[in-house]
């Protein structure tokens, strides 16, 4: 039986990104990350006070002693609504943000309560994100180059072509040597690897496949983006410190386990929300015209697949009269 729209949660949720992104934007190359994230913080959670959901965040800010807001295991939403579990990055790419240099995001995906995994103690994940039509043709074991040649096949194009999203990371040194020697192209960023991942799958953007070791909380955040549009994460823990690997290991968790979407968010039914802070090749930025500030958002509910690409036009002069979040 056809069914009639239901509420699409995600266009609820691209109100929350683009205020964190309205708040953070005012501290772009300032120089000063943590008022950035702060402002974004602020923001975040005053537009989460006004939705009919009752979430909680598991992944947040950090534990409770450490974030006085949007800490994990946080309450989110007026309770009276659905229960999600709630995944948050007021602003994905501090630095990028600090320093004014390109794709510092605020990202928001929620999924039902249960179906989101929750990075516990481990900090940072193996990540090979592929588009859709690659998504049977690779292995996380698999050699760069085998793996490199197999998406250019099933993309239909020479490996030459391909573009490969890389941190900058010392730890990256090999895997870089690797592409390069393959004959592949490679975009090296200094941080997010969210918008990274994103990019694999947004039809408008060159990049092809993301490849290396980044946050495991932006990993499952990117995981419902993903798997939303019908595209792969194949992921590993991959301890950085021995205080990391130790704690994991004490939480019993399998370090060899390759992860993909479908474990890090158990669940079709998720929404995701984005907005560009900096700007930069994949969503434009906070910018203002005199009258409005504008935003750049991306919103993909994972039900139906559905991207929409929103350009908002806020009146700072109607808003500042009565919203608490700084336009
Ligand atoms: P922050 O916004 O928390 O600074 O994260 C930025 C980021 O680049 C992520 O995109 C990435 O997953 C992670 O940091 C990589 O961590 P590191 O910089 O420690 O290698």
């Amino acid at each position: 039986m056809p069914e009639a729209p239901e509420r699409n949660l995600a266009l609820d949720l691209v109100r929350v990104t683009e205020a964190a992104a309205l708040a953070s934007a005012r501290w772009l190359g300032r120089g000063n990350k943590e008022a950035g994230d702060g402002a974004a913080v602020d923001a975040m959670r005053i537009g989460f006070g006004g939705l009919h959901i009752n979430g909680t965040v598991i992944i947040g800010e950090g534990e409770k002693d450490r974030a006085p807001m949007l800490y994990n295991g946080e309450k989110l939403g007026r309770g009276d609504g659905p229960g999600l579990d709630v995944a948050v990055d007021p602003v994905e790419g501090t630095n990028l943000l600090a320093y004014g240099r390109p794709n510092a995001i605020s990202v928001v995906a929620v999924s039902p309560e249960g179906s989101m995994f929750n990075p516990g103690p481990s900090y940072y994940m193996q990540k090979l994100v592929v588009p859709a039509a690659a998504k049977d043709v690779v292995d996380l074991d698999a050699p760069v180059d085998a793996n490199l040649k197999n998406i250019a096949d099933a993309l239909h194009k020479n490996v030459q072509d391909l573009v490969v999203f890389v941190l900058d990371k010392p730890r990256h040194k090999r895997l870089v040597e690797e592409i390069r020697e393959v004959g592949a192209r490679i975009q090296l960023h200094t941080d997010g690897d969210v918008a990274g991942s994103l990019m694999v799958v947004d039809p408008r953007s060159e990049v092809d496949v993301m490849m290396g070791t980044g946050g495991t909380p932006e990993g499952v955040i990117s995981a419902c983006a993903v798997k939303s549009v019908g595209g792969q994460i194949f992921a590993r823990l991959d301890p950085q410190s021995y205080a990391e690997k130790e704690a994991i290991l004490e939480a019993g968790v399998d370090l060899r386990q390759i992860l993909t979407a479908n474990d890090l968010v158990n669940s079709d039914d998720c929404f995701f929300a984005a907005t560009g802070i900096s700007g930069g090749t994949f969503l434009g930025g906070v910018k203002y015209d005199g009258r409005h500030s504008i935003t750049h958002s991306m919103v993909i509910r994972g039900k139906t697949g559905t991207i929409r690409y929103l350009e908002s036009f806020h009146d700072i002069g109607k808003l500042s009269k009565f919203s608490a979040v700084q336009y």
